[in-house]
């Protein structure tokens, strides 16, 4: 296991400097440095109101949503393994002076790591499907809440995710639950982003966590479901064949004449 999350921890290490220098634009950071809150459409609906309340952000990345969060006058604590994206984050707090400190560790010891109880912990697009353990996770995510505090889950949709995005008609190709000792391992020259950059350490291990075993892991972590959603959105162009939609928040739908499918799902659960 060390091994699978030293590989991943190099190549987010890689991505995360490509990201951070955004010369495909795909995460805006000019723009957010000029002010803008970059939060994607879904997540801007169903959030509400974060003012006052002390979020903890898992897998953070270089830190530009827990810094969207904190803009929305919320006060945030970043946690990520990449001590790349970690140190940019710091880089982007220093520059903004937004509400926000960033923490380098592995989601697992989150409980060690941050300090104090917190109102809500946010994770959203593209964190779980990197850790082998889905009802570890969960009992990390509750342990990290006060009484009456909420965990917001966003995710890619985990059946979409068995899909080979390739094929222009989305042709199965991953089983729909990975076993935690046999991950999928991938070797991707570049990220998602567009950027044309070379990764140096392209090899990643990814787990898919089916619905029910999220929501099995939720529930036995003690937290109480509020709700489950599924969207026809996706906040990256998971597919050749997805198109952004115009004058939205950065979401990207399949095309028409494409049976829907849901492309993610969110959750909201409580402690107590
Ligand atoms: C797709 S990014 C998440 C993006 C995030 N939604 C954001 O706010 O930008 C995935 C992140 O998970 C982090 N990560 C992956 N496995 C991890 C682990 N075991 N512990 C902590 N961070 C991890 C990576 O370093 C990367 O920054």
């Amino acid at each position: 296991m060390e091994n699978w999350f030293e590989q991943n921890r190099r190549n987010w290490n890689d991505r995360a400097a490509i990201h951070v220098r955004d010369e495909a634009g795909g995460y805006l950071v000019q723009a957010f440095l000029n002010g803008a809150d970059n939060l994607h459409d879904i997540e801007h609906e169903e959030l509400g109101d974060v003012a006052g309340l002390r979020i903890a952000h898992l897998q953070c990345h270089f830190g530009i949503d827990t810094l969207c969060l904190a803009r929305r006058g919320a006060s945030c604590v970043g946690l990520d393994f990449s001590p790349v994206a970690i140190a940019a984050a710091r880089d982007l707090q220093a520059r903004t002076g937004l509400d926000a400190s960033f923490i380098e560790g592995n989601v697992y010891d989150a409980r060690d790591l941050l300090k104090g109880d917190f109102d809500l912990v946010y994770v959203t697009w593209g964190a779980i499907n990197w850790l082998p353990d889905i009802r570890r996770w969960a009992g990390v995510a509750a342990s990290l809440l006060k009484p009456g505090g909420r965990l917001y889950l966003l995710e890619g949709h985990p059946s979409l995710m068995t899909l080979d995005e390739k094929t222009p008609d989305l042709r199965p190709a991953y089983d729909w639950r990975t076993p935690r000792g046999a991950p999928l391992t991938m070797s991707d020259d570049t990220t998602y982003t567009g950027d044309t950059v070379r990764i140096a350490n392209p090899v990643t291990h990814e787990w898919l966590h089916p619905i029910s075993d999220v929501v099995n892991a939720v529930i036995a972590s003690g937290l109480r479901i509020e709700a489950l959603n599924e969207h026809e959105r996706l906040a990256w162009a998971f597919s050749p064949i997805m198109v952004p939609v115009e004058g939205r928040r950065r979401m990207w739908v399949l095309p028409d004449g494409f049976p829907r499918l849901p492309l993610a799902f969110s959750l909201w659960a409580r402690k107590g």
